[in-house]
């Protein structure tokens, strides 16, 4: 990859923090200088914002590579750091949750109320037999209960396993046996898209094929008709609401497990991702109070995932509520009951720190920017970006029409393994490039390596790796050692046999442009071999998406007899050009210019495709695989795990092709 084009390192504009936000910021250089001068230190310092029933005495133990000990003999608990120590400092009536439903009901949840109602679950559990080290699934709506099953779990020492709502009956059993899990926590159903959407079938499918599961516990929120297993079922508000409220959180092991996410791979077996309790939350809590300049008494946070996602574990419970935070909880979708409602909850709850993903961003860009403009987001200070790499326009996009210019813009780059973030700007200290995650953050080793597995100079691309542990990094893949070892350390250092240091590869390809900034380039199985040179399908997506009439492009190589892969496109425009333009044979040749004048002739796309829509994964990851066999004429591979399934039919309908 070292020979990919140089675009992306050309790009000049930077944005410094404001002024004020910088001098009042939570986290300045000096983080940086610590962290150089003793990264153990520095992480046992973040280690110790949390409230340890047993101090630490050892920080890490990298005795057995690649399996990590942090704050081995440390004692603590993940629930009463998110709830009792807030209560214990007089903060208990401050709001922890503003959800809004998406029919428009509303819920305020103080620290006190959810103390309450993690206490009583945690209660509950106990009396249907959930003891520390028991799995826990759960598999439920966007609803505050989603919090309080995972809290109440990290509470009594379960390991829980949420699996997205979206997941059908085969993927949720899947998870289920490989963890062998005892409970699983569900609702009846949740609403998306205006109409209430069942969950409680999908839980009877599933368990039906699960011997493990003792208990379906069921929380009421759409009042839909329900199938009752008596001697299984429970329902939450028979439980829950008459358990005592006192508990009394007992401490755990820093190594203790925490939860298991399961990644959804796109054709082998997901792998269930091990989190334990000291480190995850350490780096969870830290990043949040560092990445968002959190300030608990005045900041109103949003981050719009969904619990289902690490996103939603790291940045929606733990981080935010370790740190006190109020924040805001959502439901639906965003353009129900109108594609102002993001922009909305905003102005109604004066959010001031946002959290979303490039997939939403462009939409929104493709939606137009009357949208936003139509509501007060003046609250916005600081706004974040994940899950893909984000274009720079798309960039310039969140920053002008969402963060009215000045809000900085935070791309945090990290993996469901690596539990919290890991290379971002921070808001108050970096001036960001668009579309650039720009450096690690404070004690955290990212390197970018080649081939041989030597760190690129500036001006170089290859594989972002890190190369020493962190805090919150997964521990193994549950049950499977061996998978954990093969699949992240075996294809560089030690494991590869090549040196004595443990490398980790994330599998993301990665530049460092001349003043030694990270851009990610995606997965590198996603590069393209173009008449021999390589070529990020990210590359070429964002210099489409600086075209003014393009909203959202994806890239995939097809095979070509000439040039070994020519690059196929397809895009999705603006809301605002004009269908018989959008059909048109000129559009695409312009757009096909535009990639060669931006990248170089060796760029412009064989064919562009202008289409309706993209094919996406739950978590709203383009899914290339299924566009390369559009654009090489194949029948189309697996599509379980798209979020639409009509969406390939309606692809392949109104196909125009401009070659
Ligand atoms: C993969 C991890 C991290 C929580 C959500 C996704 C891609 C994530 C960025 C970013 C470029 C990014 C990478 C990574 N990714 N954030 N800011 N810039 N790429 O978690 O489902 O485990 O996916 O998402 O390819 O490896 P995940």
């Amino acid at each position: 990859m070292s020979d990919t084009l140089a675009n992306l390192l050309s790009e000049t504009r930077q944005f410094p923090p404001p002024a004020e936000l910088a001098a009042a910021a939570n986290v300045t250089d000096a983080a940086f200088e610590e962290a150089k001068a003793d990264r153990l230190e520095f992480w046992a310092a973040q280690a110790r914002r949390l409230h340890w029933h047993r101090p630490f005495a050892e920080i890490l133990d990298w005795s057995n590579p690649p399996f990590a000990k942090w704050f081995a003999d440390g004692q603590l608990n993940v629930a009463y750091n998110c709830l009792d120590r807030h209560i214990e400092a007089g903060r208990g009536s401050k709001v922890a949750i503003h959800w809004e439903g998406e029919p428009g009901d509303t819920r305020t949840i103080t620290y006190a109320d959810l103390h309450r109602t993690v206490s009583q679950a945690a209660n509950a559990l106990t009396d249907l037999g959930v003891t520390a080290g028991d799995r826990v699934a759960i598999y439920m709506p966007m609803i505050p209960e989603a919090a309080v099953a995972m809290l109440a779990c990290a509470r009594i020492g379960a390991t829980h396993s949420v699996v997205f709502g979206g997941f059908s009956a085969d993927a949720l059993s899947g998870r289920i046996q490989d963890a062998d899990a005892k409970v699983v926590i569900t609702a009846d159903g949740g609403y998306r898209r205006g109409k209430p959407s069942a969950l409680k079938p999908t839980v009877d499918e599933a368990v039906s094929r699960c011997p493990s599961i003792e208990k379906v516990l069921v929380v009421r929120r759409t009042e839909q008709e329900v199938d009752w297993t008596d001697g299984r079922d429970v329902w939450w508000h028979d439980v829950v609401d008459s358990a005592s409220p006192e508990h009394e959180a007992q401490p755990f092991d820093a190594e203790h497990p925490l939860f298991i996410l399961y990644t959804s791979g796109t054709t082998a077996k997901p792998k269930g991702i091990l989190h334990t309790t000291g480190g995850y939350l350490t780096q969870a809590s830290w990043t949040t109070h560092a990445v968002f300049d959190l300030k608990p008494d005045t900041d109103v946070y949003w981050c719009t995932a969904d619990i289902g996602w690490v996103t939603g574990h790291s940045y929606i419970v733990y981080g935010p509520l370790s740190n006190g935070a109020t924040q805001v909880m959502y439901e639906g979708t965003p353009d129900t009951p109108h594609r102002g409602r993001f922009w909305e909850i905003i102005e109604k709850y004066k959010v001031s720190i946002l959290y979303t993903a490039p997939t939403a961003i462009r939409t929104f860009m493709k939606w137009g920017d009357d949208i936003p403009a139509k509501f007060d987001l003046s609250s916005l200070r600081i706004i974040g970006s994940v899950g893909e790499p984000i274009n720079p326009e798309a960039w310039m996009w969140y920053r002008e029409h969402i963060g009215h210019n000045n809000a900085p813009v935070v791309d945090t780059w990290w993996q469901t393994e690596t539990g919290a973030q890991m290379i971002s700007p921070l808001p108050g200290v970096t001036a960001a490039k668009p579309g650039s995650a720009m450096g690690p953050l404070p004690g955290i080793a990212a390197d970018v390596i080649d081939d041989g597995g030597n760190s690129v100079p500036p001006g170089g691309g290859g594989f972002l790796v890190l190369r020493e542990p962190w805090p919150s990094m997964l521990r193994t893949i549950w049950g499977d050692d061996k998978r954990f070892i093969e699949t992240y350390w075996s294809r560089f250092g030690a494991g590869a046999e090549a040196g004595d240091e443990w490398i980790y590869f994330a599998g993301d390809g990665a530049k460092r442009d001349d003043d030694g900034h990270l851009w990610l380039l995606g997965r590198v199985d996603d590069v393209m071999l173009v008449s021999g040179h390589n070529i990020s399908t990210t590359e070429v997506e964002s210099a489409l998406v600086s075209h003014p009439k393009v909203a959202e492009a994806a890239v995939v190589g097809a095979t070509d007899p000439t040039t070994g892969q020519a690059i196929v496109a397809f895009t999705i425009l603006r809301g605002d050009v004009p269908e018989d333009e959008a059909q048109g044979d000129a559009l695409a040749q312009e757009l096909r210019n535009h990639v060669a004048k931006t990248l170089g002739p060796i760029a412009k796309p064989r064919q562009i495709m202008v289409v309706p829509e993209l094919p996406k994964t739950r978590s709203g990851k383009i899914m290339r695989r299924l566009l390369k066999d559009v654009a090489e004429n194949r029948s189309l591979g697996d599509v379980t795990t798209l979020q639409d399934s009509s969406v390939m039919d309606l692809i392949s309908s109104g196909l125009k092709t401009g070659k």
